[in-house]
């Protein structure tokens, strides 16, 4: 089975539009769950223009079923994921400003401090995963450092689907092959949509989850967030 988890950073970004709570947040991550979203992912900026800090314990208060909290590891970053206790934490390695997460972790060349941030986080019973591109070295520095599980960068395939599926997808079935091989869970993410999600699932073994933000919400505005949520879930059967 492969988990939808919902990324709301996009309708926390409406909200920070006018400076009130509309869209609500928290409603809007009680309804995704109750439309049967299997997980919610926030991913906390260091100048707060979507998801802010202050809204993780208001989150991790609601959500019921996986709370994924994912973002570059400062020092800020990680007090706040260790007191809010998600069930799992996805390292990203994003610039402050950075419009969107755009690459994977050098797991090699960063080692020591990838293994330093996970083994701390685990120490807390949140389980890490790391955001990477789909090569085969970059999988095995994921498990060497204590990684759960990686989430495949899929900006590129998003980007080449149309051109050639295929091509687009073979990197990422070789990187997923070996993360079985080394027994390191699959996550994916970035730019996955209702085009490209049915024939991503079939092509990776064993996708254990995939979060899911700009074009579910822009979904959403046509088809309304119920029925968009059953759409994405159907492309995962
Ligand atoms: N995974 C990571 C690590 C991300 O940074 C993002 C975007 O915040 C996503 C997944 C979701 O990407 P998208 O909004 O394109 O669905």
């Amino acid at each position: 089975m492969t988990r939808l988890s919902v990324n709301l950073n996009k309708v926390a970004l409406i909200r920070n539009a006018r400076g009130a709570n509309l869209p609500n947040l928290i409603q809007v991550a009680k309804d995704c769950e109750s439309f049967g979203a299997q997980g919610i992912t926030v991913h906390p900026r260091p100048d707060e223009r979507h998801v802010r800090f202050a809204d993780l314990p208001l989150l991790k208060a609601v959500v019921k079923t996986e709370f994924n909290i994912e973002g570059n590891p400062t020092r800020h970053f990680l007090d706040q994921v260790i007191a809010n206790r998600p069930h799992q934490c996805t390292l990203v390695p994003d610039d402050p400003g950075q419009l969107t997460s755009d690459h994977g972790w050098d797991t090699i060349g960063q080692a020591d401090f990838l293994k330093e941030v996970i083994a701390e986080l685990k120490e807390h019973g949140i389980r890490v995963s790391i955001f990477v591109d789909p090569e085969e070295a970059a999988v095995e520095g994921a498990k060497e450092v204590g990684a759960d599980r990686i989430e495949l960068y899929t900006g590129d395939f998003a980007h080449n689907y149309s051109k050639n599926p295929d091509s687009a997808v073979k990197d990422f079935v070789q990187a997923a092959k070996r993360a079985n091989e080394i027994e390191i869970g699959i996550n994916a993410g970035h730019d996955l949509n209702l085009e490209n999600l049915q024939f991503f699932k079939k092509e990776v073994p064993n996708l254990l989850e995939v979060s899911i933000g700009q074009a579910l919400i822009s979904d959403a505005l046509y088809f309304g967030l119920e029925n968009t949520i059953q759409m994405y879930l159907s492309r995962l059967k």
